[in-house]
């Protein structure tokens, strides 16, 4: 039955666990990878609570507006729009980010950046003060969670596009960092050499456009929904790394740090452009915890 059907028969069908089984099939009948995870997040959503609390409400009555607009949520997610979008949030370093799509749904592979940047900045002391950049900084991701396990941190957010900017503005807002985190409107890095920082960034990080011409063809649909320009590298990936690297050496500071994200695929070739100039030293690549090499770092001569 589906659930306007179920709606429809009255208060048993409309019962929460009977709803959510109804969606869950649904949603595995559309393909959906972990149709009842989705179903369940979807349903707390619309319900305004934590998803663990369904589980001590089983035997509660949905309201028909409330099957109304599960039922819309549980549709576009059967035709593979994000649930990051559908409930407008994403977890991001243990904190909520808000996200919409003018912006790319932060992955948790990209924490290692903020990782690798934590690590470098504590060598310096909880107290020390310190300069670091976001190069696309989208949904203001790394950005924030920066500014937040680094109280003494200014940090430097570019994107090339305004709306993106707008949502990175709202989540360091919403998140207590605002004072500290500087959005700036421009490509790549040279927002930052216009605000005169040449020399004087501590820490630069960026998790540019990398999926490949080739890859495309192949992603889960979901990548649909989100903004090309956040994903599109270029025939090979690597559109964005050699202008990120010359500008990187013109803005870190000596003995700074570098660390950008990549795909496996061209983790070496990211490397080898910084093994190729003398303004780099240190050029290691990390992997995420899934095992991929999913970072470069290197460190200004
Ligand atoms: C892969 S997304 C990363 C977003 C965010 N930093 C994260 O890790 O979740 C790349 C970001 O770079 C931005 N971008 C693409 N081309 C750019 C350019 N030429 N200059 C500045 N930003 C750009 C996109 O708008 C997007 O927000």
């Amino acid at each position: 039955m589906s659930m306007a059907g179920a709606a429809r028969e009255g208060a048993g069908p409309r019962r929460l666990l009977t709803v959510l089984q109804l969606a869950t099939g649904y949603l595995q009948k559309k393909g959906v990878p972990q149709a009842r995870l989705d179903a369940e997040v979807l349903l707390a959503s619309v319900l305004e609570c934590p998803r663990i609390q369904l589980y001590v409400q089983y035997d509660r009555i949905l309201t028909p507006e409330e099957i109304a607009r599960y039922r819309e949520l549980t549709g576009r997610r059967g035709r593979r729009e994000p649930v990051a979008y559908l409930v407008g949030r994403k977890e991001f370093c243990g904190l909520p980010f808000q996200v919409t799509p003018a912006v790319l749904i932060p992955r948790p592979e990209t924490e290692l950046l903020v990782d690798l940047a934590s690590g470098w900045a504590s060598q310096g002391g909880p107290d020390q003060a310190l300069v670091a950049a976001d190069v696309g900084t989208g949904s203001g991701a790394i950005a924030v969670a920066l500014a937040r396990r680094h109280p003494r941190a200014e940090v430097y957010a570019t994107d090339a596009f305004a709306e993106a900017l707008a949502v990175a503005q709202q989540n360091a807002a919403s998140l207590g960092v605002a004072e500290r985190v500087h959005f700036l409107r421009g490509n790549l890095a040279e927002p930052l050499l216009a605000q005169g920082l040449a020399g004087r960034v501590d820490i630069l990080l960026s998790n540019p456009p990398y999926v490949s011409s080739s890859e495309f063809a192949n992603l889960a649909p979901e990548l649909a929904y989100e903004p090309r320009p956040a994903l599109d590298g270029g025939l090979d990936g690597m559109k964005y790394y050699g202008p990120l690297w010359e500008q990187a050496a013109r803005l870190v500071c000596t003995g700074g740090r570098v660390a950008f994200e990549v795909s496996p695929m061209i983790a070496e070739k990211v490397a080898d452009l910084a093994k190729a100039s003398e303004a780099w030293t240190e050029v290691s690549l990390h992997k995420d915890l899934a095992g991929h090499w999913r970072a470069v770092s290197a460190r200004r001569t």
